[in-house]
């Protein structure tokens, strides 16, 4: 494994009174399948993971997740993790184009990348947060490396390979879309794409403007041909950690979701729903996610409950778990949220919140 790059970038995100600017580190690091760039912000925390994300199609860990991780409440959280923001191979600032007949990497080759960057890293768990073609490789990851994974958070995952159906349909789409158009309409729901708010026009200019286009839809291409995941409840090819999907309600792959939740061990995952976000939740509604992503930590022991915020408690926020900031983690699975009309069952794991803004 060779270091090909190290570039130290100061963060963009306005600084509060007092506060000192994180660093942000990029490096690049020689895998089996080609170099892969990740950046690194924060510094790790003894006994706690490393929160790694992968970004969908058409994005990079920028595009996908500055909104969610600059979002205000989720620097309470942030502050206890060290983060790692994998670009998948050629969708990096800058990336050169790969030269026509490039064997891009399967996204089931994209999971054994990440070995390398945690040994890179010497890290030696994660907490994964993936959206679509990110969530797919993460959880391919999990199934392989299930003892360094300590949740998952899956957004708009599609755990099934494409059938013959959707790939008629994919065919048929081609003959009049663009690979830009296409790519949008896997990122955003039909409503939003004919809406064209300022989010659509702002991410359709970065897709088709892209200079690494062509790299895009090699991503595209392998995240097309993906392998059936084998979600089996009870079975042995199931997650074994906590896992939280979320998808928003009438996104494209809202019926993907559910069918994956189904399939999924009910006492280990979650499933949030989220009402008038989209197809790209952690852009539409970064409050919201932060306020169930700091549910799912304390059901897992990470986050005191006197972290958190104000809005959270005033939404009666029932939260069971034996939490503490240090570290000390207790696997019973307490994640739960009341609505407005009545709290929900607490401390059942296992369930379904929906959220509405
Ligand atoms: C972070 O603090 O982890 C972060 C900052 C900017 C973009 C993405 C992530």
């Amino acid at each position: 494994m060779t270091e090909l790059q190290e570039v130290q970038i100061t963060e963009e995100k306005p600084l509060l009174p007092g506060q000192t600017p994180e660093m942000a580190k990029t490096h690049s690091v020689e895998t089996p399948y080609g170099s892969v760039t990740f950046t690194v912000y924060g510094t790790p925390k003894p006994k706690r993971p490393a929160i790694l994300t992968y970004h969908d199609v058409g994005l990079n860990y920028k595009s996908c997740f500055q909104p969610l991780f600059q979002s205000g409440d989720m620097q309470e959280i942030i502050q206890n993790f060290v983060r790692v923001h994998v670009d998948a191979p050629g969708m990096e600032e800058g990336a050169p184009v790969y030269p026509v007949g490039y064997q891009y990497p399967s996204l089931d080759q994209l999971a054994d990348t990440i070995p390398c960057i945690l040994q890179y890293l010497n890290f030696s768990s994660i907490i994964g947060v993936g959206v679509g073609a990110g969530a797919y490789i993460l959880s391919r990851y999990a199934l392989n490396h299930q003892d360094t994974v300590e949740g998952l958070v899956l957004i708009n995952i599609d755990p099934n390979a494409k059938g013959w159906m959707d790939w008629a349909a994919h065919k048929l789409t081609g003959l009049t879309s663009s690979i830009p158009e296409m790519i949008l309409a896997h990122l955003f729901s039909q409503e939003e794409l004919s809406g064209n708010s300022e989010l659509i026009q702002k991410y359709r200019n970065i897709i088709s403007h892209a200079p690494n286009l062509e790299n895009i839809e090699l991503y595209w291409n392998s995240y097309n041909n993906r392998r059936d995941l084998n979600f089996e409840r009870g079975g042995d090819i199931t997650l074994k950690c906590p896992v939280m999907l979320v998808v928003g309600d009438q996104a494209p792959h809202e019926d993907a979701v559910v069918e994956c939740n189904s399939k999924l061990d009910p006492t280990q995952t979650s499933f949030l729903k989220m009402a008038d976000s989209g197809g790209q939740p952690q852009l539409t509604q970064p409050g919201k996610l932060t306020e169930a992503f700091k549910y799912f930590l304390q059901g897992m022991g990470y986050m005191a409950s006197s972290c958190m915020t104000r809005l959270s408690r005033s939404r009666t926020a029932s939260l069971t778990s034996a939490a503490s900031i240090d570290g000390s983690r207790s696997r019973a699975r307490t994640l739960s949220q009341s609505s407005e009309s009545g709290t929900l069952p607490s401390g059942t794991p296992g369930h379904t919140m929906e959220v509405s803004c």
